[in-house]
């Protein structure tokens, strides 16, 4: 295990391995849980050299509260990384290693996949991801960069990123971790209480109760029926439900032959945000 805080030392240590060998990357905002660990699981199958990043990225959140709120634990999340007995690099940088002049974000166009769902609630948040994995896949320059299908959109825009900036890195999308009741692991989930925790879990069910009816019933009635649900669970405050078409990631009004669909829920419960998916067909 080697971790490095500075992004020279990590491109040197990096270089030397680069020629003979296939380089993974992780990138995390720390607070590691089962859904981090399985990407980095994938990534080690995948790869001969493994690098995770620990970056909370202040680019990336619209609202100053969420950010100081957002779990650090980078104790825990160290030993949890050192418990897989495996060879990583750890990359755990300051603010200023990654944004020397300012702390600004750089204007993307993702063909509209930036104004859909998260891109319109959270204001400028795709254009911080974007900031942020741009910088480290220059540093890193890995063959294959793994992120988790629980943030889809995200998934989708880093995609368009690597076409837009013609970079050499292959994205893998991989399947969302639970927790046993259901609710997706998020390291947001250690902020809620334990009655919140058993109450989130209305998300996954109406997504399943969503999938199981996509093929007899129109649009408008599943959205009511989400809707329906929510009004049930008033701990829960829905943000938005949609059904929309995995490529563009557009609202779907019906549904055509041969595309793929996926609904999407952002919800509160209490201050705590939590957002999940389920593909349908
Ligand atoms: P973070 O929320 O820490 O997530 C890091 C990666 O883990 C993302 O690719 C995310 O989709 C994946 N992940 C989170 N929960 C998961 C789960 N339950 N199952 C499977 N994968 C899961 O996403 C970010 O950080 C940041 O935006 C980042 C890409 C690091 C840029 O700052």
């Amino acid at each position: 295990m080697a971790i490095f805080t500075q992004k020279q030392s990590l491109v040197q240590a990096l270089s030397l391995v680069r020629e003979n060998n296939k380089i993974g990357f992780v990138p995390t905002m720390g607070a590691l849980h089962e859904g981090h660990i399985s990407l980095v699981k994938k990534a080690l199958d995948e790869n001969d050299v493994v690098v995770i990043s620990i970056f909370v990225n202040p680019t990336q959140f619209n609202n100053s509260s969420d950010l100081d709120k957002y779990p650090r634990t980078p104790e825990d999340d160290i030993s949890l990384l050192y418990s897989l007995n495996k060879e990583l690099i750890i990359y755990l940088p300051e603010v200023l290693d990654l944004y020397s002049e300012s702390v600004s974000s750089k204007n993307y166009n993702f063909d509209g996949l930036e104004n859909e769902m998260e891109g319109k609630h959270r204001k400028g948040h795709f254009d911080g991801v974007g900031t942020i994995l741009d910088k480290f896949f220059r540093i890193i320059q890995p063959d294959f960069a793994y992120f988790g299908e629980k943030d889809f959109q995200q998934l989708q825009i880093v995609r368009k990123l690597v076409e837009i900036e013609n970079l050499p890195v292959n994205i893998v999308g991989c399947p969302i971790l639970r927790e046993s009741n259901g609710l997706a692991m998020s390291s947001r989930n250690k902020r809620l209480t334990e009655k919140q925790f058993e109450e989130a879990s209305v998300i996954y069910k109406v997504l399943n109760e969503v999938k199981e009816n996509f093929s007899s019933t129109s649009i408008s009635a599943l959205n009511e029926l989400v809707a329906e649900r929510f009004l049930q669970n008033p701990h829960l405050n829905l943000e938005y439900f949609e059904i929309a078409d995995e490529g563009t990631l557009k609202t779907a009004e019906q549904i055509s032959n041969g595309a793929k669909y996926r609904a999407f829920i952002a919800a509160y419960a209490g201050e705590v945000r939590l957002i999940d998916n389920m593909s349908l067909n």
